[in-house]
């Protein structure tokens, strides 16, 4: 396995790639992986002759209030778990490199970056969408692949590749849990005992969703109350969004129909924890306690 830092060094690389008629897959990460990041890590390598992460905790995507400077950092831990899942390049830039002097564009993705996370963290996604479009100018990769866990930041990007024509296909993975359902995220590692146990509110709810639609229950309004409660039921919680929408536009319905995302952002001490499911008529919700995916 190679580490790369340099821009113009990837960027040999891949050509060199390239030019030999072998496949690239990417795989964009913050670092701090988790069994989450190695499951895109698993799909990008079946796909592909060569496997690309990149390790970058990219700061234009991070609020001025935001964890930026907190967030979990372990280069070696990331190349030891890179390895053993048979990653062969690591770009890990500086922003320095990402960002040098006299940087002033932005790749902007209009409507979906809209709501849920984008109204919360307003320049998120611009952030998201200019990192992600540098990574792939950089890498070139024919694959990429990315978590459903983010379900917005996904849409976003793939919105992205389709309006500027990158070619590109862009896998989206389903969100990898924790044995009792928490989503796996690398901020988990800021819940105290307490706070981890109400995080399991935010599955919980999505089963909640799953069951009343199961059970007959259309109005989205009914639903999202009974989220809400379920959710401020658990103690530390605090809820950022609930919301229930169109899984392509990202726009908010009255009305659950066939396929429907719940979406939910929630503050759990002061920890900000996403998680969402497409939530399908005629599919039967699990059983009380029981994960659905
Ligand atoms: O999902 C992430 O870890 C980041 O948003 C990404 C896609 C690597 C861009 O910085």
């Amino acid at each position: 396995m190679e580490v790369i830092r340099g821009v113009r060094q990837m960027q040999e690389k891949a050509l060199t790639v390239r030019a030999a008629g072998r496949s690239i897959a990417l795989v964009p990460t913050m670092g701090f992986l988790h069994e989450g990041h190695l499951e895109l890590m698993r799909v990008g390598r079946r796909l592909c002759d060569v496997l690309v992460i990149s390790i970058f905790v990219n700061p234009t995507q991070f609020g001025p209030s935001e964890d930026f400077d907190q967030y979990p950092r372990d280069e070696e831990g990331d190349l030891q778990k890179a390895r053993d899942v048979g990653v062969d390049l690591v770009f890990i830039p500086t922003a320095r490199e990402m960002y040098p002097e006299g940087f002033q564009s932005v790749v902007h993705v209009e409507r979906v970056t809209q709501g849920l996370c984008g109204t919360s963290r307003p320049g998120h996604f611009d952030g998201v969408t200019t990192v992600v479009a540098k990574l792939f100018n950089i890498v070139g990769p024919d694959v990429a692949v990315f978590g459903q866990k983010d379900y917005q930041q996904l849409t976003a990007i793939s919105r992205m590749v389709t309006d500027l024509n990158m070619p590109i296909k862009i896998v989206g993975v389903p969100t990898v849990r924790e044995p009792d359902g928490l989503a796996m995220s690398s901020r988990n590692k800021y819940l105290d005992q307490e706070e981890r146990a109400s995080a399991l509110s935010l599955k919980k709810s999505l089963d909640l969703a799953e069951r009343m639609l199961a059970e007959g229950e259309t109005d989205a309004g009914v639903v999202r109350q009974a989220v809400e409660s379920l959710i401020l039921e658990h103690p530390h919680t605090r809820i950022d969004y609930v919301t229930l929408c169109d899984p392509v536009s990202l726009e908010e319905v009255t009305r659950l129909g066939e396929e429907t995302l719940l979406a939910l952002a929630v503050h759990v001490g002061r920890t900000r924890l996403i998680d969402n499911r497409v939530i399908r008529k005629g599919t039967p919700g699990p059983p009380e306690g029981e994960g659905a995916s």
